[in-house]
């Protein structure tokens, strides 16, 4: 098992779920002084090796946004751009995935999304859905308030119904009407290009993940950058609110 894992890493301490927020696709571009499209292509390819390097590691699950709900307020040649883009990778990349036992999910409000985006999703959801090496969940058209609403007024309807009474909402009822239901909450977090925020991303979720920011650009985050995340992942300790785990003697 994970027989690639680089020595410095410890196999028993490795964090389940991974997710990432790839930024910096752009300002790459612009210092290669090419336009913004080259970034987000390059970027794709750092995101293939990077859920290869999951894969061989033995990180079970990674996250990556890819749109955020706020995106669509870029120029359109850019969102068209990237719509096409995500239906391109999806269509070359989905055969290779499938045999290496990549189970791909999209999470984010997908309605919104080109009808022919809409069912090549569907379809590598479906087609990939029994692997089990690991779990590739990709967030397009995705926002943690929209998604947060979402499923309030799913519970509100249940209320009104009669299905459920007030005082069964629970973080469990409510983790079961997000995007993310049966996904574990992110262990990780890494952002690159040197910004420090979350962007509307997993807010719920992330309530106790570990933050990893980098100023590497998305398309600059190598094998021996996400290394460093995962080093620094294996240097904190997590408390959960409790106190420092004492050694006993
Ligand atoms: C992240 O890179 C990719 C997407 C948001 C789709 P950016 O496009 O945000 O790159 P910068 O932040 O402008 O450099
Ligand atoms: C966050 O990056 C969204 C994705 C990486 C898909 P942005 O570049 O859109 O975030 P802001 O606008 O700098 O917060
Ligand atoms: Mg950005």
């Amino acid at each position: 098992m994970n027989s690639n894992l680089p020595i410095d890493l410890n196999s028993q301490n490795l964090p389940h779920h991974v997710a990432v927020i790839m930024d910096g696709n752009g300002r790459w571009a612009t210092q290669q002084k090419l336009p913004r499209i080259a970034g987000h292509r390059q970027g794709a390819r750092t995101l293939k090796e990077l859920l290869r390097c999951s894969k061989d590691w033995g990180i079970k699950i990674l996250t990556a946004y890819a749109f955020s709900t706020e995106n669509w307020r870029r120029p359109t040649e850019e969102v068209d751009f990237l719509m096409i883009l995500f239906e391109k990778m999806l269509r070359r990349e989905l055969e290779e995935m499938h045999r290496e036992g990549v189970r791909i999910n999209f999470v984010g409000d997908l309605s919104a999304l080109p009808k022919s985006l809409q069912n090549e999703m569907q379809r590598s959801m479906l087609e990939t859905s029994n692997n089990r090496d690991i779990q590739f969940n990709v967030a397009v058209n995705y926002g943690s308030r929209k998604e947060i609403v979402s499923a309030c007024r799913q519970l509100a309807e249940l209320v009104q119904k009669g299905e459920i009474k007030p005082e069964d909402i629970s973080e469990d009822l409510i983790e079961k009407n997000l995007y993310t239901v049966d996904i574990p909450a992110p262990d990780l977090l890494i952002r690159t290009s040197g910004e420090k925020r979350l962007s509307n991303f997993l807010l719920w979720q992330m309530a106790y993940t570990e933050m990893y920011f980098t100023d590497t650009l998305w398309p600059d985050f190598d094998q021996a950058a996400f290394q460093q995340a995962l080093i620094s992942y294996q240097n904190r300790e997590r408390r959960f609110g409790k106190v420092k785990a004492v050694l006993s003697a």
